[in-house]
């Protein structure tokens, strides 16, 4: 990972809530993106960081662990805030479960849950109810990932992405990867399961960039796009409408946030 080593003008940071329909009802949720110096993040740490996270950053030495953890802490903390509007940031947690899933806790919590990633210096997270699993991704083009890539994309699933895809072959390769790692980030395995499982089933275009359902999980549906050399892809239940509280698809949101912070990434 790059040292953030941009000028102020370049950070960025964005958080927005949005609205989960599905036939029983409305959920709330919320999205965060950021792309901040280590020295902010740390210099914030003691705002951000409940006593129980803090004491998981003192084993991370290395500034590219530290700026990760401290990035996905901050915008799982940016995100959940909407869902929390009560409660300081610092006092309640996201730690990892026995899958190393992220789990939401902490005094007036319930039914709460987060997914998140990070690449390079940027973070996102999604804060979402148990009830309306999620899962989020976001990759940075590399070409040495580039034979791992094409390994995990079976030929079908590189057809799809060929038709319904205005990107180059690296990019294709990426969204694929990232539809596959949301799905298993809301499935709680992570890519402890064999990949042929998440297989991308169908690919469409959509406005902000490709909507797809999968082969084994019919239960879901991924939003994909890439912004530069950024990709990210979102995962959620098919049945549940994902809406903008101001009219405006999360996901065009999501894609414009990436668009500004990709050009320094
Ligand atoms: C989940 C996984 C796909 C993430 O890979 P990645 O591309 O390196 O990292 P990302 O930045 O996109 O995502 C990392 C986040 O995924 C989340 N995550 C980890 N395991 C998860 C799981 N089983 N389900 C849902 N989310 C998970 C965490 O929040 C993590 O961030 P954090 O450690 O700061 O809390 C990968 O770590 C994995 O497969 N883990 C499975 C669990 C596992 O094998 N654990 C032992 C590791 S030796």
């Amino acid at each position: 990972m790059p040292e953030a080593n941009g000028t102020e003008a370049e950070w960025f940071e964005r958080d927005a809530p949005f609205r989960l329909v599905s036939a029983s009802g409305v959920m709330a949720g919320a999205m965060s993106l950021n792309r901040l110096p280590l020295a902010q993040l740390e210099a914030q740490a003691d705002e951000v960081l409940s006593p129980l996270e803090a004491a998981r950053l003192t084993d991370r030495l290395a500034p590219r662990r530290r700026h990760s953890f401290l990035a996905g802490r901050r915008a799982a903390k940016q995100a959940l805030r909407h869902l929390l509007p009560s409660a300081a940031a610092r006092d309640f947690h996201v730690l990892p479960g026995v899958l190393e899933q992220p789990v939401v806790s902490g005094p007036g919590v319930s039914n709460l849950q987060v997914t998140l990633s990070h690449t390079g210096t940027l973070a996102v997270a999604l804060a979402h109810p148990e009830a309306c699993p999620m899962g989020v991704d976001l990759e940075q083009l590399s070409p040495e990932h580039r034979p791992v890539l094409r390994e995990q994309a079976g030929a079908r699933e590189q057809a799809l992405a060929m038709t319904a895809l205005d990107l180059d072959e690296d990019r294709r390769l990426l969204l694929l990867w990232c539809l596959k790692e949301a799905l298993s980030k809301a499935l709680r395995c992570g890519l402890t399961v064999p990949f042929d499982l998440l297989e991308v089933a169908t690919l469409d275009p959509a406005p902000s960039g490709a909507r797809a359902r999968f082969s084994n999980f019919g239960q879901y549906e991924g939003f994909a796009f890439c912004r530069g050399d950024l990709c990210l892809a979102a995962v959620l239940p098919h049945t549940v409408q994902w809406l903008g509280a101001n009219g405006t698809e999360p996901v065009t949101t999501l894609a414009a946030w990436l668009g500004a912070a990709a050009p320094a990434a």
